[in-house]
């Protein structure tokens, strides 16, 4: 199977910490040796942080998004580094860069890519251009929820359309460093190519493992 796992940034580095690093690593080893895998990392709060700095000095939206681009891939070298040998040497920039290196047989890890987008996207993108069998979007949230998680009345969604995730998701907000459950661009793009998504909470890097090897997951099942 080919899996695009993307590990939002929230969880991969709350803060920079090299266990933490290590702890994924081991995580997306383990799913490598059963299946190919693409990784997408995000930036967290440490590019939330650079891009409101470069917002105070008057930095336009599209230069803030490529500070942000710009995180996402120091973390994606920081895994590299934790995932050592079996891992693609360098960050790919684009789709094309990503499945070319994916023919060395190592685990490819990516971060952006493009301004005005998230890694959510680009993971979605990426799951696309390489017929991928299964996208994992790894988050710090539990899944997709009807409305807000923190508002009251909300309900975790099991199983959805990716009808329902578009609609569900198009409400939030899109600007440099914006937190929502996911991207409507990866949305549409999950929509429009019909991958198979599972959306969940990352935090411990076994869930990953479980849910893409044992098929056991608490998160959003996304079927078409
Ligand atoms: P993230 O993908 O980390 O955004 O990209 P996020 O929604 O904050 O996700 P978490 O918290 O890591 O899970 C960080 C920022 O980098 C820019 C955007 O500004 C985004 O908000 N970015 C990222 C791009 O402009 N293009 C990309 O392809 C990726």
């Amino acid at each position: 199977m080919i899996v695009v796992i993307s590990i939002g940034g929230s969880i991969l580095a709350p803060k920079l910490d090299s266990r933490n690093f290590g702890k994924y690593a081991e995580a997306v080893k383990e799913v490598a040796k059963k299946h190919t895998v693409f990784v997408v990392t995000g930036g967290g709060a440490i590019a939330r942080e650079y891009i409101q700095v470069a917002r105070h000095l008057g930095a336009n939206e599209a230069n803030c998004d490529t500070v942000g681009i710009d995180v996402t891939r120091l973390n994606a070298r920081l895994l590299i580094s934790a995932l050592g040998k079996d891992a693609h040497h360098e960050p790919p920039s684009d789709y094309k860069e990503a499945e070319h290196a994916a023919s060395s047989g190592k685990i490819v890890v990516m971060g952006g890519v493009a301004p005005g987008q998230t890694t959510d996207a680009v993971a979605a993108i990426l799951a696309e251009y390489v017929q991928a069998d299964l996208l994992v979007n790894a988050t710090s949230v539990d899944g997709i929820y009807t409305a807000d998680p923190k508002s009251a009345g909300a309900k975790k969604l099991d199983r959805i359309t990716p009808g329902q995730l578009v609609d569900i998701v198009m409400k939030s907000e899109m600007r440099a460093g914006a937190q929502s459950i996911m991207d409507p661009l990866a949305a549409k793009i999950i929509e429009r190519s019909k991958i198979r998504t599972i959306v969940l909470n990352g935090s411990n890097p076994k869930s990953i493992v479980d849910a893409i090897l044992k098929g056991k997951h608490g998160g959003t099942e996304v079927t078409p």
